[in-house]
């Protein structure tokens, strides 16, 4: 049983916008994937979240990732993440399956969302790529509560490194999932064009997976209505080599920022990011996974011209948005909404 006094310091941590939370259980869920289930230290349901939300992991040297939450968003007692071992990665997959054991308490954040299921879709298709399949899951839990008619397509290597075998299964018999195996037979294999070839009124497609599969998805529902396309990248996508910074950074070594609500005047170098640059002047941003994926760095911008190098704000929301971790000005100045 949990003391008063942690008790009362987990509230405070729920009001910072961190919580710790006890691992419950770790789960073999298929070749590489571990899932965690996380529960409240004090008994208290844990902060509601929505289908495609993630958290935070705060890691023990330091690291901070980001973990779509794969449990239905009903269940108020439990979050659940399942990360895959990438042995080529950053460190934090592979920190997350040799240090976080059952019975541990971690640091997380509350959950955010900015890959939420459209409430005016009639129909729903959901397209994964290996642990892309992650927030998609939290997602056919959300529809199927709903009584929203939905498909959901999982690609993996085989069955052995597909995760939720169990959990998925009785989506399977009732014919609203279907695996799609690279090492399976060349008819089972996922025709993404074929599938999205005529887009249907009120249907909105969502996808999530590795770098080719978003571009074949991308490609594929090109012609879609707008607003009724979906998706996250889970790692930053391989870039074209930058071009030269903008010539007015390039050539002045650096652009002015100005703090809309101060007037303070923040040097930005051309070798530094936006966040950084603030952040040594004493302006805080938060900032997360510092690879443009997860918006937590977002600050509105007034004034000025951005090259836009994030994954996740929409067209609209670069109007008005940027996110200062990968995000630049691209004239002299820069006014921020801070
Ligand atoms: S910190 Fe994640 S988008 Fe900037």
């Amino acid at each position: 049983m949990e003391t008063s006094l942690e008790a009362e310091e987990a509230v405070q941590d729920i009001e910072a916008g961190t919580l710790d939370v006890r691992v419950k259980q770790v789960r073999y869920e298929g070749k590489g994937i571990h899932s965690y289930e996380f529960t409240s230290l004090t008994g208290e349901p844990l902060p509601p979240f929505e289908a495609g939300s993630h958290i935070d992991i705060h890691l023990k040297n330091g690291v901070i990732r980001q973990y779509s939450l794969c449990n239905s968003p009903a269940e108020r007692n439990r979050y659940v993440i399942a990360v895959l071992r990438d042995e080529a990665g950053r460190g934090g997959s592979r920190a997350m399956h040799d240090e976080v054991a059952a019975g541990s308490i971690v640091t997380i954040s509350r959950p955010r969302n900015h890959f939420a299921l459209d409430g005016n879709a009639k129909r729903v298709v959901l397209i994964a790529g290996g642990i892309g399949v992650t927030p998609l899951k939290a997602m056919a839990h959300e529809l199927d509560t709903h009584h929203v008619e939905f498909e959901m397509h999982y690609c993996a290597r085989n069955r052995d490194a597909a995760a939720f075998g169990e959990e998925f299964s009785a989506m399977e018999r009732d014919g609203r999932l279907h695996y799609h195996f690279d090492d399976g037979a060349k008819h089972n294999q996922l025709d993404i064009a074929k599938l999205l070839a005529r887009p249907a009124p009120g249907t909105h497609v969502y996808y999530c997976g590795p770098a080719g599969f978003m571009k074949a998805c991308a490609d594929a529902a090109s012609h879609w209505p707008k607003g009724t396309v979906h998706f996250e990248h889970f790692k930053a996508p391989e870039q074209p080599k930058r071009a030269p910074a903008p010539v007015s950074t390039e050539s002045t070594g650096g652009c002015d920022v100005t703090i809309a609500s101060t007037g303070q005047v923040v040097h930005l170098s051309a070798d530094q990011s936006l966040a950084d640059a603030l952040n040594a002047a004493g302006v805080e941003v938060p900032t997360s996974c510092c690879a443009g994926l997860c918006a937590t760095c977002k600050v509105r911008y007034r004034e000025g011209e951005v090259e836009h190098n994030d994954f996740i704000l929409s067209d609209e929301e670069r109007r008005e948005y940027l996110t200062t971790c990968v995000s630049r000005p691209i004239g002299k100045t820069l006014a921020l909404d801070l």
